[in-house]
């Protein structure tokens, strides 16, 4: 695998590939992220992936600082993976100047869910992964639906803007008791790692319900809300959205079957997690 650092030495490595499939992540690479190179090799030949902790996305109280680094572990497991060039650029090379012009998705997308609690989020997500697929230029390329937003965000950017690169979506990696793997999980405590599972079980509880003919969102969302809370979490959301465009549904969609999906968001102790599922 070659380790690049820099935008020219990139696009050297890369001259002449016209099927290249790009994985962009933050590092702290565990099975979910190697999943999505797995997925990336399916859809695509080199395989390129990066590694970047993108200030612009972290709010100014979050935890961009002690954001997990572990480059030298991250790179043994590219190798095995088989990915033909690592991007691993400095913030100097990514971002030599200041950054002024961003990508601030559309206003529903962009400010529901995790835009509502992490303002500036998808501005800055948007903004480095459009700087990444310039830099990489990539034919496809890969996100989880860990991330289910993001992917939504993504997705619209890459068409909205003509960009020459597919989208693809790769399920969510699972521990055995359910808990969807991320980088953020290392912050747990024993205790709470072993409470972790819960919110997918949450989930899951308020997907059964729907599947099973109970519409009324309002009051499922607040009762698993509710009896996260009783355990101990601070749960930010837990919601009912329609696939497509991530807004509540209205009754005539209930009554449809629009394709949905229920999304959370809930701290334990100072950890924030995240998780979805299709309904
Ligand atoms: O999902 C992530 O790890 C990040 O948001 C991404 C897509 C690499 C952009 O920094």
């Amino acid at each position: 695998m070659k380790i690049v650092s820099t935008i020219e030495e990139l696009r050297d490595q890369l001259s002449g590939q016209l099927r290249t499939a790009f994985v962009p992540t933050m590092g702290n690479l565990h099975e979910g992220h190697l999943s999505l190179m797995r997925l990336a090799r399916k859809h695509g030949d080199p395989v390129v992936a990066s590694i970047f902790v993108n200030r612009l996305q972290f709010g100014p109280n979050e935890d961009f600082d002690k954001y997990p680094r572990t480059f030298q572990a991250d790179v043994e497991k590219l190798e095995k993976e088989g990915v033909y060039v690592l991007f691993a650029p400095t913030e100097k090379e990514l971002y030599p100047e200041p950054q002024e012009f961003r990508v601030a998705p559309p206003e529903g997308l962009g400010n529901t869910l995790e835009g509502e609690f992490r303002p500036g989020f998808f501005t800055g997500v948007s903004t480095v992964v459009l700087k990444l697929f310039s830099c990489v230029q990539p034919k496809v390329a890969v996100f989880g639906k860990k991330d289910y937003q993001q992917l939504m965000i993504v997705r619209n950017m890459a068409r909205q803007f003509a960009l020459p690169t597919q989208i693809i979506a790769a399920e969510t990696w699972r521990a055995d008791d359910g808990l969807a793997l991320s980088s953020r999980n290392m912050y747990l405590s024993e205790g709470e790692r072993a409470e972790a599972p819960a919110l997918y079980r949450a989930l899951t509880s308020v997907a059964e319900e729907v599947r099973s003919g109970h519409l009324d969102v309002f009051e499922l969302e607040h009762k698993a809300m509710a009896e996260l809370a009783a355990r101990g979490w601070k749960p930010d959301y837990i919601s009912i959205r329609k696939q497509m465009d991530l807004q509540p549904p209205s009754a005539g969609d209930l009554a449809q079957g629009a394709p949905l999906v229920v999304l959370a968001a809930a701290k334990l102790g100072t950890t924030r997690l995240i998780d979805n599922l299709e309904i």
